[in-house]
């Protein structure tokens, strides 16, 4: 047995040399772009708190944090595995993600509850096993109902509260928010950040009249497909047993409280920006002269010269990404 558990360690110890060396001998390292970064002047930190929320929610020591420095929390980018959790946790909204930005997460949730939203059940899915689990289900030819849509995150972890408020405040009929079994996460703690996080929010939306199986935390793996798609009959049926005016009066009961709680959502840049967009609302500053150059065609717009965005999270809300100058976005820092 002995005998054994040496062998093993030396085969894993060869692994993991094996990987470092990969790096090691690499003259050029390719990092996965989906990192988190901060906006320094939203970070509390930069205005002398001491805030060190991200730094514990970062599994991985990605995040530096002097607070009481007037220094703002940064981001290392070679560290982080972009998980999203210090995304979500940050309460003053000063962290965003890469490809799941706030505006981007927003915008899809406006676009599934555009027609018919109380009839709708939005599932939040981490891409590892949930998002597999869900595969799973449709594969298997698990029977539910088609009135489920996906929202695909890098992990459980990033599903802000006021993600699922949003819903809601759009009058989706269910939530769920779906993660690995926590022991599985594929971020170590990602999934018990969001457990912690969603677990407060329970009693927060009762409180707010919404019935208890309108919202729901789970765990499905990539082999639970029948589970997956269990949960989605379960949650539909709760969705049709109020009928589309119990939805409604429910959300709307709450909708008063939600809008208070999202109006912090609403000052990050882009979300403001979309939310101004969809709401026919006049833009700010910067953000009206995108808007001008995305209404003469996509062919004239934002160009080296002409983009008036000074940061990154702004320019990735211009959502004109595909027409920018490589070298603008460049400049800015962008992807
Ligand atoms: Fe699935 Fe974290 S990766 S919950």
């Amino acid at each position: 047995m002995r005998r054994r558990v040496i062998r093993q360690s030396v085969s894993q110890g060869s692994g993991a040399a094996g990987r470092a060396s990969r790096v090691l001998n690499a003259s050029k390292w390719e990092i996965d772009p989906i990192i988190a970064y901060v906006d320094p002047e939203r970070c509390i930190n930069s205005r002398g708190g001491k805030c060190d929320i991200c730094y514990r929610a970062c599994p991985y020591g990605a995040v530096i944090n002097l607070p009481g420095t007037g220094q703002p929390s940064s981001i290392i980018p070679a560290k982080c595995h972009g998980c999203g959790t210090c995304v979500a946790e940050c309460p003053q909204n000063a962290i965003s993600q890469h490809h799941f930005t706030d505006g981007q997460i927003v915008a899809q949730l406006h676009a599934l509850l555009a027609e018919k939203p109380e009839e709708k059940v939005i599932a939040f899915t981490c891409r590892w096993c949930s998002g597999m689990g869900a595969d799973n289900a449709g594969t298997s030819h698990f029977e539910y109902p088609a009135n489920t849509r996906n929202i695909l995150v890098m992990c459980a972890g990033r599903v802000d509260a006021d993600f699922v408020m949003e819903a809601f405040r759009l009058g989706a009929g269910a939530v769920l928010v779906s993660g690995c079994h926590p022991q599985d996460c594929h971020y170590i703690s990602g999934r018990n950040f969001a457990e912690t996080r969603i677990t407060r929010l329970f009693g927060q939306l009762e409180k707010l009249g919404i019935s208890p199986g309108r919202f729901r935390l789970e765990s499905v793996s990539a082999t639970e497909g029948a589970k997956w798609a269990r949960i989605m009959r379960e949650m539909s049926t709760v969705v049709q047993e109020l009928g589309p005016e119990g939805v409604r009066a429910e959300n709307e009961k709450a909708l008063p409280q939600l809008a208070k709680r999202l109006a912090r959502m609403r000052e990050v840049p882009e979300v403001g920006y979309f939310m101004r967009l969809v709401e026919g609302a006049p833009l700010k500053g910067a953000e009206a002269g995108v808007q001008q150059a995305r209404d003469k065609g996509l062919s004239q717009t934002v160009g080296v010269t002409e983009c008036q965005l000074p940061e990154v999270t702004a320019c990735d809300a211009c959502q004109l990404a595909a027409a920018c100058a490589p070298e603008t976005k460049q400049a800015k820092g962008g992807k």
